[in-house]
């Protein structure tokens, strides 16, 4: 997915993949020819360029012409080929009767060439339009990264109560990285698009939707299914990359019940960023009762211990942050953070935690490590405290010292993200103090997995995104 036009050429001239045609001329060394209508592409190599020629009707060229624009931004955005030439109808307007069904994309640096094919037959390009893909990411075929397929998938038809979505960006949490690894649920059914968050706009909507119109910006909420107070069973089954599809696709139909109204001064890969990871930091420290002047511990620098950072410091609490990396930890201080520990040069950085508060112990701990981090947080939680059970980053089965929890006091309590409610709350808080998400790094669709791979790698800082 993430290589070059000129690999992908040298693959499909190896004969590796599959694709409807490919053929050489004087202007250009190669074509590939991408049909967007049909999965299976088949390799032909015609000496006979005549082949590519149909007869079509002025209104059927006209209707094909209307279409062009999407379809190359469907391959550009497929390939990653940014500066092109398009080729209509082998230098002839489109208007001409006699339509050249190819389209050739033609970066304007290089002699290789993108053609897009149009099925041969007599399809009307009305009946094609509808058929027409739109470019989504999907785990098919088995879990790991290399089962992140680029695919073409007919456009969804919002349903009675469902909004169309063009969704413009998508953000990764490290649940999306377990799925796709197959390590979050290995019973998944696949294929699945991933991907729990995403933002971008109402483009169509169902009979009788009426919570929001097209052009509205809106981001999807983490489960679909719960509005407000507690989580039940049923709702947990609604969440959005997995079970459900996600949001790694350009268009999605949700329901309208599982949308909120992206905060104005955000762009959308910034809104893309908060339904899992701001909500979690929001349920979790704002609903569970953080007030000023009381102190907080956040383990690493990710996204939700970055947005409970931020939420922090909006509140007047002290933050203290670990990461593995100094430089990192320079970065939260920068964002407010009072004191920061490298969990890397000091294994006891729970002592060290308590040490900072005087020796006290945090009021909050933000437990996103799981069973590695958590004997350490029980150490750096004061007496009364409470811990939030979020992440397994470290994984998640522990050996924990009932003491510790029972004779102390502390309050620990598990955190499944937060309703559409809680959303709704973040977002007039981030309004109002135009809290800005921290984004370490935005991918293209085509480098959908480069960015699984960087997040994989863990030097993010915050948020990665990935633009549609
Ligand atoms: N329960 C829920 O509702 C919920 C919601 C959201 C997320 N989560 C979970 O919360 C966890 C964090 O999610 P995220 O999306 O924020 O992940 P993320 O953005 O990938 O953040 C990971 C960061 O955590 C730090 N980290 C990694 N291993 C660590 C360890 N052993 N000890 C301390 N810090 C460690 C690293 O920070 P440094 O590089 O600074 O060391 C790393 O960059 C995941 O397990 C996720 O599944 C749960």
């Amino acid at each position: 997915m993430s290589e070059s036009p000129a690999t992908v050429f040298d693959q499909i001239l190896a004969g590796k993949i599959p694709c409807h045609r490919v053929y050489e001329d004087e202007h250009v060394l190669a074509f590939l020819d991408v049909n967007p209508l049909a999965p299976g592409h088949t390799l032909v190599i015609p000496k006979e360029r005549k082949a590519h020629l149909h007869e079509l009707s002025d209104e059927s060229a006209a209707a094909l012409g209307r279409v062009l624009p999407r379809l190359c931004r469907a391959v550009i955005r497929a390939t990653g080929v940014g500066d092109y030439n398009v080729l209509q109808n082998n230098g002839r307007p489109a208007s001409q009767a006699v339509m050249h069904v190819h389209f050739h994309i033609i970066p304007k640096s290089g002699r290789t060439g993108l053609g897009i094919g149009w099925p041969a037959g007599n399809l009307e390009p009305a009946a094609a339009v509808e058929m027409l893909a739109r470019i989504a990411v999907e785990i098919r075929d088995g879990f790991g990264l290399d089962h992140l397929a680029l695919v073409e998938r007919p456009d969804p038809r919002p349903g009675p109560g469902q909004a169309l979505v063009r969704v413009r960006a998508a953000s990764l949490n490290y649940r999306d990285l377990l799925m796709v690894e197959g390590r979050y649920n290995p019973r998944q059914k696949l294929p699945l698009v991933p991907c729990s968050d995403g933002a971008g706009e109402v483009v169509a909507v169902g009979e009788g939707t009426s919570r929001v119109r097209p052009g509205d910006r809106v981001c999807g909420i983490f489960a679909q299914g719960w509005i407000a107070g507690e989580p039940t069973r049923d709702m947990a089954r609604t969440t959005l990359g997995g079970p459900l599809d996600g949001m790694l696709a350009e268009l999605v139909a949700l329901r309208e019940e599982g949308l909120v109204k992206t905060p104005e001064h955000l762009t959308d890969e910034e809104a893309a960023t908060l339904p899992c990871a701001a909500v979690t930091a929001w349920s979790s420290l704002v609903e569970g009762g953080l007030k000023a002047g009381e102190s907080v511990l956040l383990l690493g620098t990710g996204g939700v211990s970055l947005f409970a950072l931020q939420l922090a410091v909006l509140s007047g609490a002290r933050a203290i942050v670990t990461s593995s990396s100094d430089e990192k930890l320079e970065r939260a201080r920068l964002l407010g953070a009072a004191a920061g520990v490298n969990y890397r040069q000091v294994p006891e950085w729970g002592a060290k935690v308590k040490e900072l508060t005087g020796g006290a112990g945090v009021d909050y701990v933000l437990e996103v490590g799981g069973a590695g981090t958590l004997p350490q947080s029980l150490q750096a939680v004061r007496v009364g405290g409470r811990i939030y059970l979020i992440g397994v980053l470290s994984g998640n089965a522990a050996e924990i010292s009932i003491p510790a929890i029972q004779m102390r006091s502390v309050r620990v309590q598990g955190v499944l993200v937060g309703s559409r409610a809680s959303f709704e709350a973040l977002n007039r808080a981030a309004e109002l103090h135009r809290l800005r998400p921290v984004i370490d790094r935005s991918f293209p669709l085509h480098e959908a997995r480069a960015a699984f791979e960087h997040m994989a790698a863990g030097r993010h800082f915050g948020k990665i995104c990935i633009r549609l």
